[in-house]
C-alpha cells in the first residue's frame, strides 16, 4: 500500500502487517522500543492522548503536529527524544500526523509491525520466521505518496525478492528502491518531507531515520499496544 487509504480491512485481515514511517514515526518507535519502553499506544488524536493521560498521569504523551511538539506532550517525534533516561520502563501515549494513523488503520490486520531503516534486518527476521502474507503500509503524507516510506518498502521487497512473490506495488517499489539504494541519504534528503524537517531544525533526525539496521529490535502492535520483540 503506498498510502494507508490502499489498506483493505477485509482483503488483509489474514495478513501480518508492515507499517513504515520512516520520518519519522516508526524510527521513533522503534527507538522507544529498543530503549526500554513498557509500552506504546498509539492513537489518531491529541484528544484520546489527553483522555488517556487524565486517567493514568504516569504516562508519556508523545507525537507531533506539523513535526512540533504538542502542547502539554511530554516528547515530540525526534527519535533522539527516545533516550532510555526518558523512556525506559515507561507508557507512551502517542499521536503522530501520518504514522499512528496508519498503524491504526493497519491494526485489522493478523499482526502488525513497525518498521523503519533503522530496524530494518529485524523485521526481514521476524517475517522469515512466519507463513503469513504480508502487506506493506506505507504511512504516506496526508494520503499521498511519500518518496522515503516506498523506499523503505523496496529494502523490505529486495530482501525478500528471492523467496516471496511481489506483488506490482512490491516490484515497483524493489526497483525504485534498487536505483536509489548507492545514494540514499542525498535522494531522500531531496524530498518534501526531509525538506521540511530541515526548515523546522530537524536536520539530524533526518539523517538518524536513514541508518540502515542499527536496531535490533520488532515492534509489534496487538490488541491497541505496541512491545517490543528483541
Ligand atoms: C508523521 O507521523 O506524520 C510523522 O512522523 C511526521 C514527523 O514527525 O516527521
Amino acid at each position: 500500500c503506498f498510502t494507508p487509504n490502499d489498506f483493505d480491512d477485509e482483503k488483509y485481515s489474514k495478513y501480518s502487517a508492515v507499517v513504515i514511517d520512516v520520518l519519522r514515526a516508526t524510527t521513533s518507535i522503534a527507538t522507544a522500543c529498543a530503549n526500554g519502553c513498557k509500552e506504546l499506544i498509539p492513537v489518531r488524536t491529541v484528544a484520546e492522548a489527553n483522555k488517556l493521560k487524565a486517567n493514568n498521569p504516569d504516562i508519556l504523551l508523545a507525537g507531533e503536529r506539523e513535526g512540533l511538539l504538542i502542547p502539554g506532550f511530554n516528547l515530540g517525534n525526534s527519535p533522539f527524544e527516545y533516550t532510555r533516561e526518558q523512556v525506559a520502563s515507561k507508557t507512551i501515549v502517542m499521536t503522530t500526523t501520518n504514522g499512528t494513523l496508519a498503524l491504526t488503520k493497519a491494526s485489522a490486520a493478523q499482526k502488525v509491525y513497525a518498521m523503519a531503516f533503522v530496524n530494518a534486518a529485524a523485521i526481514t527476521s521476524a517475517l522469515q520466521l512466519q507463513q503469513d502474507d504480508v502487506v506493506i503500509v506505507c504511512a504516506g503524507s496526508e494520503g499521498r505518496f511519500s518518496l522515503e516510506d516506498t523506499l523503505c518498502a523496496g529494502l523490505l521487497a529486495e530482501r525478500f525478492s528471492k523467496t516471496a512473490k511481489l506483488s506490482d506495488t512490491a516490484l515497483a517499489a524493489q526497483a525504485m528502491y534498487r536505483d536509489f539504494a548507492a545514494e540514499l541519504l542525498p535522494r531522500v534528503a531531496e524530498s518534501s518531507h526531509a525538506s521540511y524537517l530541515r526548515s523546522i531544525g530537524f536536520e539530524q533526525d533526518v539523517m538518524l531515520c536513514l541508518q540502515q539496521d542499527t536496531l535490533s529490535v520488532i515492534p509489534v502492535f496487538e490488541n491497541g499496544i505496541i512491545t517490543a520483540w528483541h
